[in-house]
């Protein structure tokens, strides 16, 4: 199984994210051996499901917050994310960068774990903490992250050994993945999938990525 997972970060408002399901739905060919998961803003997520209904896609969050429901203005909780999402993204290197320490990380994959989410955590080199409870690990190296310069495929099977990842462990890659360098990273089995960002955006783009695979 590969997975393939739109990350459109704070992107897209109700319309355009209408929009972009009519434009993927129309050109998306599901694939057993893959699974799509989408990760709008919070907001989005609940109508964009209805208008999917019985569509092969799962959906995703792009974070969660550190704490449990309770008196915490603005947060999103994994409480009231269960059941909306299959999946959250946590640890991502742009929030990271706006503030988040390792024990939110660590705080956030427990909280998905027990409202059975899968948490997916993203690492930007060795040096970042890889946490027992997480399944899926997406390596992000920074300098490839919206830059349009995607690591090396052959660096990225060479880090996911560094990484030292259980062996059941899903080996995510992400940073500039597009629909033309797709094929050069799926010729390798250790990848098991792919975080997409400004790619995920076009909803032509990313129908191509999956259909590249
Ligand atoms: P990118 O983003 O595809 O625009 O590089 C990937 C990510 O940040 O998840």
């Amino acid at each position: 199984m590969k997975y393939v997972i739109a990350n459109w970060k704070a992107n897209k408002n109700l319309p355009e994210a209408r929009e972009w399901l009519k434009i993927f739905f129309s050109q998306y060919v599901p694939n057993p051996d893959c699974t799509v998961v989408i990760c709008p803003p919070f907001p989005l997520i609940y109508p964009l499901q209805q208008e999917a209904a019985g569509k092969k896609v799962m959906w995703g969050a792009q974070d969660l917050s550190a704490t449990d429901r309770g008196a915490f203005t603005g947060e999103v909780p994994a409480y009231t994310l269960q059941d909306l999402v299959s999946y959250a993204v946590v640890g991502h290197s742009e929030r990271r960068q706006a503030g988040e320490t390792q024990s939110q990380i660590e705080q956030k994959l427990m909280l998905a774990r027990t409202f059975h989410i899968e948490p997916i955590l993203c690492v930007r080199n060795t040096e970042d903490v890889i946490y027992e409870e997480a399944a899926f690990v997406a390596y992000e190296p920074v300098a490839a992250i919206g830059t349009g310069n995607n690591e090396d495929p052959e660096e990225v099977v060479k880090m996911k050994k560094q990484l030292n990842l259980r062996t059941q462990v899903k080996y995510i890659y992400g940073g500039s993945v597009n629909p033309d360098n797709i094929r050069a990273f799926a010729s390798h089995p250790e990848i098991d999938g792919y975080l997409v960002g400004t790619a995920s955006l076009d909803p032509a783009a990313f129908a191509e990525i999956i259909k590249n695979i």
